[in-house]
């Protein structure tokens, strides 16, 4: 289906409430949309050993959040690649992994004075609310925090903030038979999607993985994150009224009610 809108959403939910099931799904349904799941990303990195993957390693392992100064970088230097935002001004970026010019640019934004200086040194809402659709995106886990969402507002605004809700034991469940495809981050799970041949992905039959964080005890900390920063993320989107929320047991239920909500806001 086309849009005729420029879709700029953001997905907002708790680990394992089928934000990256989602985005797939709104993707194959809306082809001019892209993705970017912060999550992947920063395993990317981690798979990829750069300085900032060994540096945010321990902390995805334990279920915490990174830093929001590194998570912004992260996600800029994502922004700059997909040609969204114009030309870095000192980075060259070619892959979702930090490049060694954007390493010995600054390596650490410790401070909110650097960060918000790097943020100045970007062009502000390049893309503006009229763009064209073909620039249309959805960000899977980013912003997290009222930080992220107000550096995200300098630069693009979001039209559309869906925030999904599922009973936490509902979650556990789902965590426990999830596996990933680490390069494309497909997800697969045991019991809901199974993938055709066991242990390997139907696109490249490459095996699957389990990711390091999806044991019962790093979920509840992930949990309790998503509890402890939610709350004014989604009061953030509320006053700019961009707000929808939805609740629902499976994503099967949620998937339809999600597509009419697109269509009705961006197709019409
Ligand atoms: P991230 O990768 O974003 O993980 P998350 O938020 O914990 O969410 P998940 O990816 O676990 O779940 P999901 O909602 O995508 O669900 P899925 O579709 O897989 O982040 C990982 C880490 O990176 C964070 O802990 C943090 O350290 C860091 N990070 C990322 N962004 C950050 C930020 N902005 N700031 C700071 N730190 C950041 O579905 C889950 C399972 O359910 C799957 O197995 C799926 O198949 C299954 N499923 C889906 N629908 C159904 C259904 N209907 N019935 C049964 N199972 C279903
Ligand atoms: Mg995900």
């Amino acid at each position: 289906m086309r849009l005729r809108r420029a879709a700029r959403v953001i997905l907002v939910g708790a680990p394992g409430v089928g934000k990256g099931t989602h985005s797939e799904r709104l993707l194959h349904r809306f082809p001019q949309l892209q993705c970017i799941s912060s999550g992947d990303l920063l395993r990317n990195n981690v798979k990829n050993r750069t300085a900032l993957g060994i540096q945010v390693e321990s902390t995805l392992k334990a279920g915490n959040l990174v830093s929001d100064s590194i998570i912004l970088r992260v996600i800029s230097n994502e922004f700059h690649k997909r040609g969204w935002l114009g030309q870095p001004q000192v980075m060259t970026l070619n892959s979702s992994a930090i490049s060694p010019e954007a390493e010995a640019y600054n390596t650490d934004y410790d401070t909110e004075n650097e960060m918000a200086a790097f943020m100045s040194a970007m062009p502000k809402n390049t893309l503006g609310p009229s763009a064209d659709p073909s620039a249309s995106f959805i960000l899977d886990g980013f912003p997290r925090t009222a930080l992220q969402a107000n550096k995200l507002d300098d630069l693009v605004p979001i039209n559309l903030a869906v925030s999904i809700t599922t009973p936490f034991e509902v979650l556990l469940d789902r965590i426990t038979g999830r596996w990933v495809h680490e390069p494309s981050g497909r997800v697969y799970n045991t019991t809901f999607n199974a993938p055709k041949v066991p242990g390997r992905d139907d696109i490249t039959g490459e095996p699957l993985v389990k990711r390091v964080d999806d044991d019962e005890a790093t979920y509840r900390t992930r949990f309790k994150k998503f509890q402890e920063t939610s709350e004014p993320l989604l009061e953030h989107y509320a006053r700019k009224g961009v707000l929808w929320e939805i609740q629902g047991n499976s994503s099967d239920e949620i998937s339809p009610r999600l597509f009419r909500e697109f269509e009705k806001r961006f197709c019409e």
